[in-house]
């Protein structure tokens, strides 16, 4: 289990600038995080990371980067408009509403009333709006169906009739995968790689969670990574170990412990409705051991069912010449805040230094936000602060992610730099002008090492 509560997580975030609660200023959107500064670093350094691994240094894995709007024919094939639900019952009483397969329903949450649920429903996790100019352009009014049936059989009169296909509903993508679904025959065609081959794509996803909760664990509005490996069929069980293997290199390259991973074997009933086998990998979270992110394998469900709905063929033409085939799909899918969260939590450390408590986010170079602090040990001097900026400037200048302090306390700077997971702190200071040297001050040992100043863009460029 993580050392760190959630709470002080949530607060050293918020307080140093890596993610906020979404429209703050007016009091929050519940579901929704907004990143700051360290908070852009860290997740672009992450995401990068991963471009990196999964694709860049491979050969037969190829971005895609699709509209998040799409035709809703696209979510009817899939299932998510039919199946994509969550059981939803609400207090007779208070009438709030909850997740019916999160909470201990003998009694409502919110206003205590015992027994109180109704029946759970069903209750479809995608946002919908409307696309095009149709009506005053402020909106739809969202009304449970059920109601407006009863409504509606009261009132033969009314004008107000139920549309069961209405051409400008469109959902907000719950997964990046269909994207990569709809494009696997553009770019079977357009760049005709080598099967096995993957498709990836990175970016948001949204879902109405009826609970959001737990941080960014459970967000409305989430990124996703993921990745659709088209295979031949009968390769299937090797092909997912091979991605059981890659996906725990990952985890070790990102520094996250592999005591703290589980990988589950999700049974039948409870895998998704496309998939024939899952491993859902679980990280020991401070809220306990949840799902960090899955590996599913979705046969051909989804290109067949492009096939039906689009009656255009999905298959794949080997170059060997041998038959054609619609491909079968391993998919790894990567929730981007769940590993934010991951790695903050993990990262999170807290010891002694000369009596003084410290945080200290010991996160690994790659991805921290900042990789040094650099700074005059005082003020006051001109010599060395003339210095200490020339030196910044040309360091700036190959390694971007480098911060200049110069605040008079050094106890100060360096736990200002440990919080924010900085590996390292550099000083210019009075022994500097006499022996082009500067001090580097290793964040988790707290060890302080003389560094020639023509040698100190390798030493730290080394740690990359
Ligand atoms: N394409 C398959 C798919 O979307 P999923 O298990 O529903 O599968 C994949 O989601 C990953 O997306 C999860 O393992 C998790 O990391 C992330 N995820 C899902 N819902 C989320 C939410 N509400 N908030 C944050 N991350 C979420």
């Amino acid at each position: 289990m993580s050392e760190v509560k959630l709470d002080d997580l949530v607060s050293l975030t918020k307080r140093r600038g890596f993610i906020f609660p979404g429209s703050s200023v007016y009091g929050g959107l519940s579901g929704t995080w907004d990143y700051g500064p360290l908070g852009v670093k860290l997740k672009d350094n992450f995401i990068n990371l991963w471009k990196y691994f999964f694709v860049d240094s491979r050969e037969d894995i190829y971005m895609v980067d699709a509209a998040i709007i799409m035709n809703k024919k696209v979510w009817q094939a899939s299932g998510h408009v039919d199946t994509f639900n969550d059981p939803l019952v609400e207090c007779k009483k208070c009438h709030s509403r909850f997740r019916a397969d999160k909470i201990d329903l003998s009694h409502c949450l919110v206003c205590g009333e015992k027994n109180s649920f109704t029946e759970p429903k069903n209750f479809n996790l995608m946002f919908s709006t409307s696309i095009g100019p149709i009506g005053d352009g402020v909106g739809e009014v969202t009304i449970d169906r059920a109601e407006l049936e009863k409504i509606l059989a009261n009132n033969k009169d009314s004008k107000i009739s139920l549309k069961t296909d209405n051409e400008n509903l469109v959902y907000l993508r719950p997964e990046t995968a269909q994207g990569i679904f709809v494009n696997f025959k553009n770019v079977v065609d357009s760049f005709y790689p080598n099967i096995p081959f993957g498709i990836a794509q990175h970016g948001k996803a949204f879902r109405n969670e009826i609970s959001p909760r737990d941080f960014i664990f459970r967000s409305r509005e989430f990124e996703q990574l993921e990745i659709e490996y088209f295979i031949n069929p009968e390769q299937w069980q090797e092909k997912f170990e091979m991605w059981i293997n890659l996906i725990h290199q990952w985890f070790n390259l990102i520094g996250l412990p592999a005591g703290m991973i589980t990988d589950k074997e999700i049974d039948g009933a409870d895998r998704a409705h496309y998939s024939k086998r899952t491993v859902d990998f679980e990280f020991d979270f401070p809220i306990g051991k949840e799902e960090l992110m899955g590996l599913a394998y979705r046969t051909d469900f989804d290109l067949r069912n492009i096939e039906m709905f689009s009656k255009k063929s999905m298959e794949y033409k080997p170059k060997d010449g041998s038959a054609s085939f619609v491909p079968h799909v391993i998919e790894p899918s990567f929730g981007v805040e769940r590993f934010i969260l991951a790695i903050l939590s993990s990262a999170y450390k807290q010891d002694e230094i000369n009596g003084e408590k410290r945080v200290y986010l010991d996160l690994p170079f790659k991805l921290s936000p900042i990789k040094a602090i650099f700074g005059p040990l005082v003020r006051n001097k001109s010599e060395i602060v003339d210095l200490s900026k020339k030196i910044f400037k040309e360091i700036k200048s190959e390694i971007t992610d480098i911060l200049w302090d110069d605040s008079n306390n050094i106890g100060k700077r360096y736990r200002r730099a440990d919080e924010i997971g900085t590996p390292f702190c550099i000083t210019v200071d009075f022994q500097s002008l006499e022996d082009n040297m500067v001090t580097v001050r290793d964040r988790n040992t707290t060890i302080q090492t003389r560094v020639a100043l023509d040698k100190l863009s390798d030493y730290l460029k080394k740690q990359f």
